[in-house]
């Protein structure tokens, strides 16, 4: 087995107040007619403002693809490309949570790409590079500004496809504070605590490596320290800054050495029973956290520092334990109710968890924990968060 280890990431990230202004110079650099993917929500709030003057005050033209409404789907790619088309666009600007960026990402994929998106699904399946695509993410969480991932659903069979290529590193990342001001409370809590399962997994990874070590537990520092604050004062730039310099470090991190089994499970609990994503990462953290902390006790510990947990004069087991707690503290802090909280159906949950563990195994995600779980394993932790 080779013994070197790659790490990839956008060829620029421009961060800080601001950032998402410089949108037009980009795709001025990148194309010559951009088509913004992103939520109608979006552009009623006014979220869009900036982005396109900055395209109008560089004199690209660009349409609007704006129908992403919720976790993407195979119907978005195919209208967003006919747009996309229509529009005679070269450069996608994709505005948004991580469901337009995932959208968009899908979308500047299979412009250059024969075939529809669910022939790509796995790893290294596209064949060509993507039209360039600028990311301006408006939520501190999925770090898709920064991966080489899109999450697509099929809905004719419930699958999230998970598809991975260096050709959807985004050719440019703007990561803007500012735009993060006005997310909603839900989303702040939900997406905060999905790019601290990033980090989290990034860090305990089988595939983790020094440099994506190094951005997992700045990530993590950075997250829990923060993240309740952007929660309890949303105006606060500062926490907000930094919740977002989080997320994008974890993104870095788990771009490079992927997550493990709390995003293999959570993906079918998204699509069976359409929980937002970083809730369904939320509410598994702790369960599947304690499962894994005997498959590498040292790396949790660590994480339990980096959290701000005291370890001094703890073995490393205890210390490794405290991670479990001080996320529970979080989840509460944040209301992340349980999975039953969420009102999901025992019933129908049942009918399904043996499904959803084996869609978790062929996501690959389970594949990196440190501690590998069997089927029954991920029934009985499914059962168990419940
Ligand atoms: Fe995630």
């Amino acid at each position: 087995m080779s013994q070197t280890r790659q790490f990839r990431a956008p060829p620029v990230i421009s961060t800080g107040p601001g950032a998402a202004t410089e949108a037009g110079a980009y795709a001025k650099r990148l194309g010559k007619r951009a088509l913004i993917v992103t939520d109608s929500n979006l552009k009623k709030i006014g979220l869009l403002a900036d982005v396109e003057a900055s395209l109008d005050a560089a004199g690209v033209a660009y349409a609007v693809y704006d129908k992403v409404v919720m976790e993407p789907v195979v119907e978005y790619v195919d209208d967003g490309l006919r747009a996309f088309g229509e529009a005679g666009a070269d450069v996608v600007v994709a505005v948004g949570g991580g469901s337009p960026i995932d959208t968009g990402k899908a979308i500047a994929a299979m412009a250059r790409n024969p075939g529809k998106i669910s022939e790509y699904m796995g790893a290294g399946k596209l064949g060509k590079p993507s039209v360039p695509l600028i990311a301006v993410p408006t939520t501190a969480g999925t770090g898709s500004e920064v991966t080489p991932f899109t999450i697509i659903t099929d809905p004719a069979t419930d699958v999230k496809m998970l598809i991975s290529s260096p050709h959807l590193i985004p050719a440019a990342a703007l990561v803007d504070p500012l735009m993060t001001l006005r997310m909603p409370r839900g989303i702040t809590a939900a997406t905060g605590l999905d790019a601290l399962t990033h980090a989290i997994e990034a860090y305990v990874s089988v595939r983790a490596q020094p440099l994506t070590d190094t951005f997992a537990l700045q990530a993590i520092r950075l997250i829990s320290a923060n993240l309740r604050r952007a929660y309890s004062q949303p105006d606060d730039l500062e926490a907000r800054s930094n919740v977002l310099m989080g997320a994008l470090q974890a993104g870095l991190a788990f771009a490079n050495s992927s997550v493990a089994l709390v995003h293999g499970m959570a993906r079918p609990i998204g699509a069976y029973f359409h929980v937002a994503h970083g809730v369904s990462n939320a509410v598994l953290l702790p369960t599947v956290i304690e499962f894994s902390v005997p498959g590498n006790p040292r790396r949790y510990a660590d994480i339990a520092e980096a959290i701000g947990e005291e370890t001094k004069g703890l073995t490393v087991d205890e210390a490794a334990k405290k991670t479990v707690e001080a996320v529970k503290r979080l989840n509460a802090d944040l209301q992340i109710p349980s999975l039953r909280g969420l009102g999901i159906n025992v019933t129908k949950f049942e009918s399904v968890v043996s499904k959803m563990a084996a869609d978790a195994i062929a996501s690959g995600s389970p594949g990196n924990n440190p501690r590998k779980a069997s089927p029954e394993e991920i029934v009985a932790l499914y059962r168990k968060a419940l």
